[in-house]
C-alpha cells in the first residue's frame, strides 16, 4: 500500500513538474517571439494553457490531501518487477522527473545485479541523459573496465596516437581510434593533427586564436585561469589552454564516438553533462566559457535562453563568454539571437559574422567575445 501511494505521488510530482514547466516554456516563447511592445494590452491567455493550469491546481490540492508516506520502501514486501534501487532512488530526488517520463528505459537501465558487473549499456545511460533524466541514478554495480589498458598514458595533450586499448568498442562500428578518423578526420579524434594550428590561426574575423584572447584579457586587465568548454568533443580547446597552463573543462556526450573517452585520455577533465543540463559549478566562479558548434540554431530558443543565463551564472563578473561559430539564419541572428545575447547585458569585445560557405538556407556564423559586466 505505501508502495503503490508513494509511486503514485512521484508520479503526480513529475506531472506537476512537467505542466509548470511546459507552462514556463510556453509563456517564455510567446513573449521572445511576440513583437508587441510592452505597452500593448497583453494577449488573451489560450484556453489551453487554462486548462492545463486547472489540472495542475487539481493536482496540487491533490497532493496536499495525501501527505507523503513516511514508510520506508526497503521494509515493505517488494512489488514485483519494480528493481528496489529506482523505488528508493524516486524517493532520494524526487525532482528528477523527467526520469519518471521514460520508465521503460529506467527501468532496463536499473535492472541489474547489485555488488556484480554492470550491463554495459552506455547507449541507454546517454538515451536517459539526452532525455533530460540527469543526474541518472547511481547504481550498486561496477562498470566494465578495458581488458588490456596500457599502462603509457600521453602527459602532452596532443599526443601523436591514443591508445585504443583503454576504451569499450563492443557498441561503436570502429574499434580502433584511426578507423574513427579515417571516417571524419575532423571528429578530433587525431589529437596530433590539431597539435600546431587548432585555436591559434587567424584565418578570418571568425577566429580568435589563444594568444590574441589572452591579449585582450590582459589588457582588460582580467586573467583567464579557469574555463568551461560547452559541447567541446574531444577537449581539443581544453588541450590547447593546458599549454598556456589554463586550466579547461568540457562538457562532453558520447554520440555515437568515445569522445569523453578520447578527452580523458589527453589528460582533460570531460564532463558528461547534456546541453541543456544546469552547469555543475558554482555561481561566479568560471572566467570562461566556450560555445562551440554544439550550440547552435538547432536548439529550441528557450532552452538557448536557459543556457545563456546559465553561463551567465557561472561567469564571474568581468568573465567572458565566447560564442565561436555560432551558426543560425541571418534573419534570426537579427531577429531572435542577437536580441537575446543582447539581455545579457555583455559588453561586445568582438562581434563577427560572415556567411557560411555552401549553405542553402542563407545561414551565418557568428564569432562573438562577450564580457560580463563587472556590477549589474
Ligand atoms: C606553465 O607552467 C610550467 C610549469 O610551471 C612552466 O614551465 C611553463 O612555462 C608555463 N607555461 C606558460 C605558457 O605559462
Amino acid at each position: 500500500m505505501g508502495f503503490t501511494m508513494g509511486l503514485n505521488l512521484v508520479l503526480l510530482l513529475a506531472m506537476v513538474a512537467t505542466n509548470i514547466l511546459s507552462l514556463y516554456h510556453l509563456s517564455t516563447t510567446t513573449l521572445i517571439h511576440s513583437s508587441t511592445p510592452p505597452t500593448a494590452t497583453p494577449p488573451p491567455v489560450p484556453d489551453y494553457l487554462i486548462r492545463q493550469l486547472q489540472t495542475i491546481r487539481a493536482t496540487i490540492s491533490h497532493l496536499t490531501r495525501h501527505h507523503p508516506s513516511t514508510s520506508n520502501p526497503t521494509s515493505s514486501t517488494p512489488t514485483t518487477g519494480i528493481p528496489q534501487d529506482l523505488l528508493l532512488h524516486s524517493r532520494l530526488s524526487p525532482i528528477g522527473s523527467s526520469c519518471h517520463n521514460h520508465p521503460d528505459l529506467l527501468h532496463r537501465y536499473m535492472n541489474y545485479t547489485p555488488f556484480s558487473i554492470c550491463p554495459h549499456d552506455p547507449d541507454l545511460q546517454e538515451t536517459l541523459i539526452l532525455h533530460g533524466c540527469q543526474p541518472l541514478p547511481r547504481r550498486r554495480c561496477f562498470s566494465r573496465t578495458p581488458l588490456k589498458p596500457s599502462s603509457s598514458l600521453p602527459l602532452n595533450p596532443f599526443p601523436s596516437s591514443l591508445p585504443d586499448s583503454n576504451l569499450i568498442w563492443t557498441h561503436y562500428s570502429c574499434k580502433t581510434f584511426s578507423c574513427l578518423n579515417h571516417q571524419n578526420p575532423l571528429l578530433g579524434f587525431d589529437p596530433a593533427r590539431e597539435s600546431t594550428s587548432s585555436f591559434m590561426a587567424f584565418r578570418s574575423e571568425l577566429d580568435l586564436p589563444v594568444p590574441q584572447l589572452l591579449q585582450i584579457a590582459k589588457a582588460a586587465n582580467s586573467l583567464i585561469r579557469l574555463g568551461l568548454d560547452v559541447g567541446g568533443a574531444t577537449g581539443s580547446f581544453a588541450a590547447r589552454m593546458k599549454l598556456y597552463n589554463i586550466t579547461v573543462v568540457t562538457t562532453t556526450m558520447n554520440l555515437g564516438a568515445p569522445y569523453s573517452e578520447a578527452a580523458a585520455l589527453r589528460g582533460l577533465v570531460p564532463l558528461h553533462v547534456p546541453l541543456q543540463q544546469r552547469l555543475p559549478v558554482f555561481d561566479g566562479v568560471l572566467d570562461l566559457v566556450r560555445c562551440g558548434h554544439a550550440v547552435n540554431r538547432w536548439i529550441p530558443v528557450t532552452m538557448m535562453e536557459f543556457l545563456f543565463f546559465d553561463v551567465d551564472r557561472v561567469l564571474r563578473a568581468g568573465g567572458y563568454l565566447w560564442l565561436d561559430r555560432f551558426f543560425s539564419k541571418r534573419s534570426d541572428l537579427d531577429n531572435v539571437y542577437g536580441p537575446l545575447i543582447g539581455k545579457l547585458g555583455y559588453k561586445k569585445v568582438k562581434w563577427a559574422t560572415a556567411d557560411k560557405p555552401n549553405s542553402k538556407n542563407g545561414e551565418v556564423y557568428l564569432t562573438a567575445l562577450l564580457q560580463k559586466p563587472v556590477s549589474k
